[in-house]
């Protein structure tokens, strides 16, 4: 029998990565998504690489009128939560959108599992719950810090209401799995990123910059303490993560999990800095990122990079693609989407 696995947020830029990667691996998929951070295209293009019919529901999934129903008509044997307001610098400034919207959408998505006996379930988690950590790279044991931002905080406290049900509830079974930083896209080039006005991350910036939409990249800092003075990230490529949980789902139906709550770090292991990333995504695509450096980003650290050698043995799951291959899907999905040559 077919397992089915529901996916939260899956018409966003991991969750749709993510529904390709299950439905090849031989999972059926339901995909839920409120829309208002994602587009139908994304799961029109699910839908497009897998030639899967791929259900999908427009629902809040924090609101159990919308989200319990789903159950009802899609019995599944898992469930990967996505679904979550992403804005670092917006969080500062709604902090209670950001808390409401965040935890009670883990809070709904839990009540709904108990509900209807479903005991799995994976956590999108972020490597921002270790802040500037004081040693690196960072393993799962590696202590949590104070958050930086709401946003942050709200990954920090999701991972305990996780932790605490999973104590409570018997049966239930939760993995939280803490990415590093996801760029690229899928090498289809019919899903990506699709970032809603100016981006904030570095990737999707260096991609509009290189194709016209913005004039000029700001690099946020070069008098930090690493190598060429920028700071230093584990960009890992969304499909490698993608792949992540399919491990992950695999471990917890399979009956491999070794505690009820088990937490693992996603990324490559690989430190890159801001100017390298730009400097390989020109090489590599062969054209100019017009960028000048600028003054530090409030709220940014400087250097984190993961261990993976926990996921990399107990997940048997590794990141493949080279930076330059990631690099090179990113401006091929850029240039896809505005039809440049
Ligand atoms: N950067 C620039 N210019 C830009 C954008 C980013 O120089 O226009 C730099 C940043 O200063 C940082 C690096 O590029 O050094 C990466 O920045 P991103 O905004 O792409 O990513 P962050 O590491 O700041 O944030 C990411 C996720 C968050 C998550 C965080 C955890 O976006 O969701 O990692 O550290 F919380």
């Amino acid at each position: 029998m077919k397992k089915r696995v529901l996916v939260t947020g899956g018409a966003g830029y991991i969750g749709s990565h993510t529904a390709v990667e299950l439905i090849e691996a031989g999972y059926d998929v339901v995909v839920a998504d409120d829309l208002s951070n994602a587009e139908m295209t994304a799961v029109e293009g699910v839908r497009r690489i897998t030639g899967a019919e791929v259900p999908f529901v427009k629902a809040d999934c924090s609101d159990p009128a919308q989200l319990f129903p789903i159950f009802e008509q899609y019995p599944v044997d898992a469930v990967i939560h996505f679904a979550a307001f992403k804005a670092v610098g917006e969080s500062v400034h709604k902090p209670l959108d950001y808390y409401r919207n965040n935890l009670s959408l883990l809070i709904t998505v839990l009540e709904a599992m108990r509900k209807y006996g479903v005991e799995n379930i994976v956590f999108s988690s972020s490597c921002t719950v270790y802040g500037q950590a004081d040693v690196l790279p960072v393993t799962e044991q590696t202590p949590r810090k104070e958050a930086e931002s709401p946003y942050g905080n709200t990954k920090k406290m999701c991972e305990d209401i996780l932790r605490d049900s999973v104590k409570a509830y018997p049966g239930l079974k939760g993995i939280a799995l803490r990415y590093f930083n996801p760029i690229g896209a899928h090498p289809s080039a019919l899903i990506g990123e699709l970032p809603r006005g100016v981006p904030n991350n570095l990737v999707p910036y260096v991609t509009q910059t290189a194709a016209g939409l913005r004039e000029q990249l700001s690099v946020f800092g070069d008098d930090y303490n690493t190598p060429d003075g920028s700071c230093l990230r584990d960009y890992i490529d969304v499909v490698d993560l993608a792949r992540a949980h399919v491990a992950a789902i695999g471990r917890m139906v399979g009956g491999r999990s070794k505690a009820p709550y088990e937490i693992f770090n996603v990324g490559t292991g690989r430190p890159v800095s801001v100017l390298e990333l730009v400097h390989t995504f020109e090489k590599v695509n062969g054209v100019k990122v017009n960028y000048k450096i600028v003054g530090r980003r409030a709220g940014d650290i400087e250097a984190v990079w993961a261990d993976t050698s926990y996921a990399n043995s107990e997940l048997g799951w590794k990141a493949e693609k080279s930076l330059e291959e990631t690099l090179a899907g990113a401006w091929n999905w850029e240039k896809h989407r505005r039809g440049i040559e």
